[in-house]
């Protein structure tokens, strides 16, 4: 599948200069970004591995399944390149294209063979800010509330959101950075869970000293989530 400007849903880059430099963008990103990149998964638990990327490229973010960077030059966009054997971009064009235009979300304007163009969210994930210690005001989780009832009502089924897939912005409001998974049909347990942790523990505990908290103890609450979720089907024979 190849999408591009003239597509429908693509969202329009604004102005013609805007164009102009979006065009710039995608010739950059086959002439010198996907030509010099060296991306794995080695695991589809773990964050893609980026061995290689030469400037003006910049790393900006991994998840499980892709790598995102920015050109200095168009610093207000994001290119997410899926790793090799990962699975997924067509239905994350899909989700772009049901999705239509929300301030807590992403746009898409370009998508082709295995990357698309996005904006740019600006903010911290939530998995950063309780690594920093940052306090994460209650309005935030509210706006991400807001922004998933919004995805509910184009038809969408919001799933995998968790501390990496969310934002705040340096405002205080909540985006949703990662609507990849938005196509699949099951119910997904991770957002309600993450605010419970929210009101049960970080309120109570974090929220008063600021402690940050080393990535490995956030990494080993995921994994044991992950392991705790499994067994609870298990026993449950769902
Ligand atoms: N539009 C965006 N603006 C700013 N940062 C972004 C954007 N999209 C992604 N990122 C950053 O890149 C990281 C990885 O992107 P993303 O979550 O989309 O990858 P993924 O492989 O689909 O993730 P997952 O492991 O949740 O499936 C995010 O956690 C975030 O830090
Ligand atoms: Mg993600």
């Amino acid at each position: 599948m190849i999408l591009s400007n003239s597509d429908d849903f693509i969202h329009n880059y604004q102005t013609n200069q805007n164009k102009e430099d979006l065009n710039k963008l995608i010739t950059s990103i086959y002439q010198e970004l996907l030509p010099s990149l060296k991306l794995s998964s080695i695991h589809p638990h773990h964050p893609v591995v980026v061995h290689q990327v030469l400037k003006p490229w910049q790393l900006l973010g991994t998840g499980n399944y892709a790598a995102v960077f920015y050109h200095s030059a168009s610093p207000d966009l994001v290119i997410k390149i899926y790793a090799p054997g990962r699975p997924g971009w067509s239905e994350e064009v899909e989700v772009y294209r049901r999705l239509g235009s929300h301030p807590a979300f992403s746009k898409c304007y370009y998508a082709q063979d295995n990357f698309l163009v996005l904006q740019r969210l600006y903010g911290t994930t939530l998995y950063d800010a309780m690594h920093q210690g940052l306090a994460i005001p209650n309005q935030v989780i509210k706006d991400i509330d807001l922004a998933l009832e919004y995805a509910r009502s184009r038809n969408l089924n919001p799933h995998d959101i968790h501390g990496r897939n969310v934002m705040m912005s340096s405002e205080g409001k909540g985006l949703v950075v990662d609507i990849s998974d938005f196509l699949k049909s099951e119910p997904c347990e991770l957002w309600s869970d993450l605010k419970k942790a929210y009101s049960w523990l970080y309120i109570p505990l974090f929220s008063w000293h600021r402690l940050p908290l080393p990535y490995f103890v956030l990494d080993l609450v995921r994994g044991s989530y992950r392991i705790w979720g499994r067994w609870l089907k298990f026993i449950s024979g769902t």
